[in-house]
């Protein structure tokens, strides 16, 4: 089987090359825009892909002829988002439809990454069932993006994810994860949200979800994130206890304190019977999830 994923430098996507490619029968075709950022660069083929640009990405499709794209690569940052919404929208809804286009014509099996802030967040936890209401331009454009994936014509997945943590090999993005644990080992304040709830998501479960999802060729929504619902602050503590750092550095903040650009849903968190059902998902729970990063970090220090 070949499969495509877009956005492989990205915190998904690098977890997504590296199991894919530990799999045989699978050619994997790894895209992302500029350089190849992964470590490891065999086992897999890469070009360079910037989703915006039509030209190019029909050019990959129809070398490449995938018979599933994994569409990982997004404008994410949300306040950049909430700050150039024009950039937000070439980036998450008119690539997204030059990505279905270009599978359309390879009829090609399409896997849509969206996120838990298609929800207001009154509500939550949230089945696949409920009703998006999204607050932010960046939660806007990825419900954007799956109604376009929706319509495409095409088999269609999108899985939804919240706040994904683990390590990557670039290291060029933070998450909740490292951002609490560098500053705490650097003695930094850091001002932490304690009204906003969420089910941090392990890179590699989510990574395996997405694989299931491609190998079965499955249709639907899917809500995969982690099993626990915890404010961000206590995400933070439970980092910091992990870590055996001092908790004192970290300031509690309510939202409406932090006022950041972009609105957020106060709770979110999801109901994961059906990816368990059909995706043989089975998240690690966040410390299990803390003990593989503690694992990763200290295989990457005595490597270099
Ligand atoms: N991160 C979260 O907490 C979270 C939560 C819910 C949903 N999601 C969704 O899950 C997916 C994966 O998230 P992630 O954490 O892996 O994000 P990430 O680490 O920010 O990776 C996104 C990747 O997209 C790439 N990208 C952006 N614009 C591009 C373009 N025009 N052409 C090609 N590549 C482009 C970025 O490239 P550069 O590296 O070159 O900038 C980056 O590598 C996204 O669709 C996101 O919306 C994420």
């Amino acid at each position: 089987m070949k499969i495509l994923i877009t956005g492989s430098n990205g915190l998904l996507g690098q977890k997504i090359v590296y199991a894919l490619k530990a799999k045989s029968g699978i050619e994997v075709m790894a895209t992302a825009r500029g350089q190849n950022r992964i470590r490891n660069q065999k086992g897999y083929q890469f070009k360079e892909m910037d989703i915006e640009n039509c030209e190019q990405v029909f050019s990959v499709f129809d070398q490449f002829k995938p018979e599933v794209a994994i569409h990982t690569a997004a404008m994410t940052n949300v306040d950049a988002c909430e700050l150039n919404p024009e950039q937000c929208r070439k980036s998450n809804i008119e690539a997204t439809r030059n990505l279905t286009e270009a599978a359309k014509k390879n009829n090609c099996h399409f896997i849509f990454l969206s996120t838990d802030f298609v929800f207001d967040g009154f509500e939550g936890p949230y089945d696949e069932n409920a009703i998006p209401n999204p607050l932010s331009i960046y939660a806007g454009s990825k419900l954007e993006g799956e109604k376009i994936v929706r319509n495409s014509g095409l088999t269609w997945c999108i899985i939804r994810t919240i706040i994904i943590y683990g390590v990557t090999d670039d290291l060029q993005r933070s998450n909740i994860v490292l951002w609490v644990k560098n500053s705490l080992e650097q003695k930094k304040e850091i001002r932490v949200i304690t009204d906003q709830y969420r089910s941090p998501t392990l890179a590699e479960d989510l990574a395996g979800a997405c694989i299931k999802a491609a190998l079965q060729k499955t249709t639907g929504i899917y809500h995969v994130s982690g099993n626990e619902i915890l404010s961000i602050i206590q995400i933070a503590y439970k980092v910091a206890d992990f870590f055996n750092l001092d908790k004192a550095y970290i300031i509690p903040v309510t939202t409406a304190e932090l006022n950041q650009p972009a609105r957020r849903p106060l709770k979110t968190g999801f109901f994961i019977h059906k990816a368990m059902r059909d995706l043989d998902y089975h998240p690690h729970s966040l410390d299990e999830g803390l003990a593989l990063v503690a694992r990763q970090l200290s295989e990457r220090k005595t490597d270099s």
